[in-house]
């Protein structure tokens, strides 16, 4: 039985823990003392052997981020944190810079000097105005305190943070949508090379890193890079955040190693909600592929889970129980990436478009047999032929609930429509419920 690794969200129950007061209380600010004290080019080296790879999804390597970045030739580079959180069922980075917004803030400072960068931006979600709020404050105390700012700690390093709010498109949270955004101008994504390293914002060197992973850096710093190569799996080291969400007894936040496996987390948040069954599940969000309880054990890390066919994504499990259909899930997620669709490629623009039309009227009870070539039809001119990874992630639902459901979706064509409308217990939810 796997352990939880509370590191980043062990003071989050705490009075007040988004106050600097508790942050210093924790060991806070003191990885920056250190860091100051460093080489730069030794915190690149640190990161790269703690094995940290990017928690926004992709599992990039962050070390080697950095590293990509160019020498200096004197004109600015900068750090610019993902904050817009918004792949449906994701919910750590929020959670973290509500409840403990201090490491994200320290974790910049120490990237900010490592990558030598002075102006630090964080791209926040812009609906969350709650959040604005609480890292507007957090700020404002690093400042105060001599964190952030002129000479900090008297090593003669500047740094600057923005705080800047986004105005809530999903596609802002692609790295170079939201670097568009940033400089002001409608967020969609750029062709790439150049990347970010070499032309990022304002067409300077920048490094584009998620909340959780620049959160992460000063626990990495304190306590050394073997500590957290430690934890976790041999291709994915160190903790992450679970979370899970939908029909678990006790949802929420589980810090835990890279590798603990669905059914240990479901245990430990108590089971499906109301002693019912698990009938699928996404091991990071809705853009990855879904799992069933066949693949309760399989362990989450980058590699397990793609074996088996998935992504770990951004850890985002959402639990559905053996009264969903699966079908109007699926509908409601592609609902969504048809409204998310930037629109600037069409198998992404027009394919999630027919997408939303073929499952609608597959769960109402107007489709044909053929619709399900015509869903796997299109999903296959979307998948690898999109300018983004929104329009690949659109089609993940789909085709790997077809997959494992197409039972399901031939019955809607059966009955005419959801057998789940007419009778949540009826005798086709009972036979799915050991699919
Ligand atoms: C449509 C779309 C939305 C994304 N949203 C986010 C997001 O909200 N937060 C995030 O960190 N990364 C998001 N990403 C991934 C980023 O492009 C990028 O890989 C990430 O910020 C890199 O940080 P990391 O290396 O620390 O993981 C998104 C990607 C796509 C295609
Ligand atoms: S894949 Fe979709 S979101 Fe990405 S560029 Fe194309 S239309 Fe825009």
């Amino acid at each position: 039985m796997t352990t939880l690794t509370p590191i980043l969200t062990r003071f989050w129950d705490h009075p007040q823990s988004w106050t600097l007061a508790t942050y210093e209380a924790n060991e806070g600010y003191q990885a920056l003392t250190r860091a100051l004290a460093m080489e730069p080019s030794a915190l690149v080296s640190m990161a790269k052997d703690s094995g940290l790879r990017g928690r926004g999804g992709a599992g990039f390597p962050t070390g080697m981020k950095w590293s990509f970045l160019p020498p200096s030739d004197g004109g600015p580079r900068y750090l610019v944190v993902n904050a817009d959180e918004s792949e449906p069922g994701t919910c750590k980075d929020i959670p973290l810079m509500m409840a403990a917004p201090h490491f994200l803030i320290e974790g910049v400072a120490i990237t900010s000097y490592a990558i030598g960068c002075n102006h630090a931006f964080i791209y926040l979600r812009g609906e969350v105005v709650h959040v604005y709020r609480r890292l507007m404050r957090a700020v404002e105390e690093a400042y105060a305190a001599g964190h952030l700012g002129k000479d900090i700690h008297g090593s003669g390093f500047d740094l600057d943070v923005t705080v800047h709010a986004g105005a809530g498109a999903y596609i802002c949270g692609e790295e170079t949508a939201l670097l568009d955004s940033l400089e002001g101008r409608r967020g969609q994504p750029r062709s790439k090379p150049p990347f970010p390293a070499v032309a990022g914002l304002y067409a300077r060197p920048t490094v584009v890193n998620n909340v959780e992973s620049i959160s992460s850096i000063p626990p990495i710093l304190l306590h050394g890079a073997s500590w957290f190569a430690g934890m976790g799996t041999e291709s994915s080291k160190g903790f992450g955040i679970f979370s899970l969400s939908g029909h678990v007894t006790n949802p929420g936040q589980f810090e835990a190693p890279l590798g603990i496996p669905l059914r240990e987390l479901l245990d430990m948040a108590g089971g499906i909600r109301g002693g019912k069954r698990l009938k699928f599940w996404t091991p990071g969000g809705s853009s990855t592929p879904l799992f069933t309880d066949a693949h309760l054990d399989v362990p989450l890390d980058f590699d397990a889970v793609a074996k088996a066919g998935s992504m770990l994504g951004t850890r985002a499990l959402q639990i559905f129980d053996e009264t969903t259909c699966v079908v109007r899930a699926v509908d409601r997620w592609i609902e969504f990436y048809k409204h998310e669709s930037c629109g600037k490629c069409t198998p992404c623009r027009e394919g999630t478009w027919w997408l939303k039309q073929i499952l609608g009227r597959i769960e109402h009870g107007h489709g044909t047999e053929d619709d399900l070539d015509k869903l796997l039809d299109i999903s296959d001119n979307i998948l690898g032929r999109s300018f983004c990874a929104l329009g690949d992630g659109a089609t993940s639902p789909v085709t790997s609930s077809i997959q494992y459901f197409r039972d399901e979706y031939l019955e809607h064509l059966r009955q005419g429509g959801c057998p789940f409308d007419r009778d949540a217990s009826s005798l086709f939810a009972k036979e799915t419920a050991s699919v």
